[in-house]
């Protein structure tokens, strides 16, 4: 079992980093060491869903401060050095990344710069602080969607082989390449995980399901693209973070894992759920509520289908999921319905703009 101390979590100030951030403080497994969090704070990066944390464990806790906030670019060199050396960086978890496939189409360049340039960037600066530093472990968050689209049957397994199709996930396999290199090449001690959909608190509301409660709430359109009938594998952030967590302790330094929900639902299926959930805590009319359902125009080269094969990491490190689609839906809906200041937040400024711009007024 490895000793991590001094974390560096790239994009903690986002959905899967900073629900990382709160299970790694909050008691996880075999933690006492220190999180130093690096993000831009780029649209999806939230500072308030990390403020519980700031106060408890930040620098208001003088010497036993465990959480150290620093604002910067993971593709500045000197930045990313000058990281490593002021905390002793001995491992890094790399979630920081642009992540939504949308807006890859509408701009596919920052997803190049942060996801592959970025993710060169921390690989060749742990190299060079690490040496041949036995101890250290560089962790590489990625998604299933560098696998592709799937048929009808079948899941991805960690031998599927590559076939990115949109600009986020080819960025997303050009990182897991790098990384893989730096491993074999270099012998940087890394592992790499690869996970399908997350849902659950703190998630940026351009993603199906954030987007979905807000405007049921909200009284708006509930947009599906095509014929709602893609399908996904839905984890929740709890669980996927657990499955990190045991990868980061136990997990063979060059392996990769597939960490995914077994939970197939077709998106159109999940809105209808959804519908139910949200109606029956806010006291709404389902049935008006699906009203508001519109068949939109697809998304350029959608993805028709995922799903993972997780028995590797279910067999070798003995995890599973803890969390059932209906419980962790329901913790969703009550997070989104209890944190308006934290909606309110990223519902403004550059996101609403660049919704408008793409999408027309909502
Ligand atoms: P997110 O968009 O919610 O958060 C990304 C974070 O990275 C934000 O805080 C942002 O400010 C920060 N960031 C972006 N560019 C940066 C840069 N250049 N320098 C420093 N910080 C920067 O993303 P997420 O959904 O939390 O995803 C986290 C990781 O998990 C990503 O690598 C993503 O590919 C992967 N992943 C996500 C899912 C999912 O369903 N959301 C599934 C599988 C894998
Ligand atoms: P999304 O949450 O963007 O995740 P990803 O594209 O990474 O899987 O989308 C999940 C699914 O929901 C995907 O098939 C696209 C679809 N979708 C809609 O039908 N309507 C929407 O408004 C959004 C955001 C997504």
């Amino acid at each position: 079992m490895r000793i991590l101390k001094n974390i560096l979590v790239t994009g903690g100030s986002g959905f899967i980093g900073s629900n990382f951030i709160h299970f790694l403080l909050n008691g996880a497994d075999g933690f006492e060491g220190r999180i130093i969090n690096v993000d831009a704070l780029t649209y999806a990066g939230n500072p308030l869903s990390l403020a519980d944390i700031e106060e408890q464990f930040g620098t208001a806790a003088g010497t036993a401060q465990r959480y150290c906030f620093e604002h910067g670019n993971i593709c500045d060199r000197p930045f990313i050095e000058g990281i490593f050396k002021k905390y002793d960086i001995d491992t890094v978890v790399h979630f920081a990344a642009e992540s939504h496939v949308d807006r890859s189409i509408h701009g596919p360049e920052a997803f190049v710069k942060t996801n592959v340039m970025g993710t060169f960037t921390l690989l060749d600066t742990a190299r060079d602080f690490w040496q041949s530093e036995k101890d250290a472990l560089f962790h590489h968050i990625s998604t299933d969607e560098v696998y592709g689209s799937l048929g009808d049957t079948g899941r991805f397994t960690e031998e599927t082989p590559y076939d990115p199709r949109s600009p986020y996930s080819a960025s997303k396999a050009a990182s897991d390449h790098l990384a893989m290199a730096y491993s074999h090449t270099y012998g940087l001690p890394l592992t790499l995980s690869n996970c399908s959909n997350n849902y659950g608190p703190r998630q940026f509301p351009e993603k199906l399901i954030p987007l979905s409660i807000l405007n049921i709430l909200e009284g708006k359109e509930l947009p599906v693209y095509g014929d709602g009938k893609n399908i996904r594998d839905w984890v929740y952030v709890e669980d996927h973070n657990r499955a990190v967590w045991t990868v980061m302790r136990q997990g063979k330094a060059g392996e990769k894992y597939n960490i995914g929900g077994e939970n197939e639902w077709e998106n159109i299926r999940l809105l209808y759920a959804l519908i139910g959930i949200v109606s029956r805590k806010a006291g709404l009319d389902a049935e008006k509520v699906r009203a508001s359902i519109a068949f939109v125009k697809d998304r350029p080269g959608h993805d028709r289908r995922y799903a993972i094969d997780c028995s590797k990491i279910k067999k070798e490190l003995a995890w599973k999921q803890e969390v059932n689609f209906e419980e962790g839906l329901s913790r969703t809906v009550d997070w989104y319905l209890s944190n308006s200041g934290w909606v309110n937040s990223v519902r403004s400024g550059e996101y609403r703009r660049w919704m408008e711009q793409n999408y027309g007024r909502r």
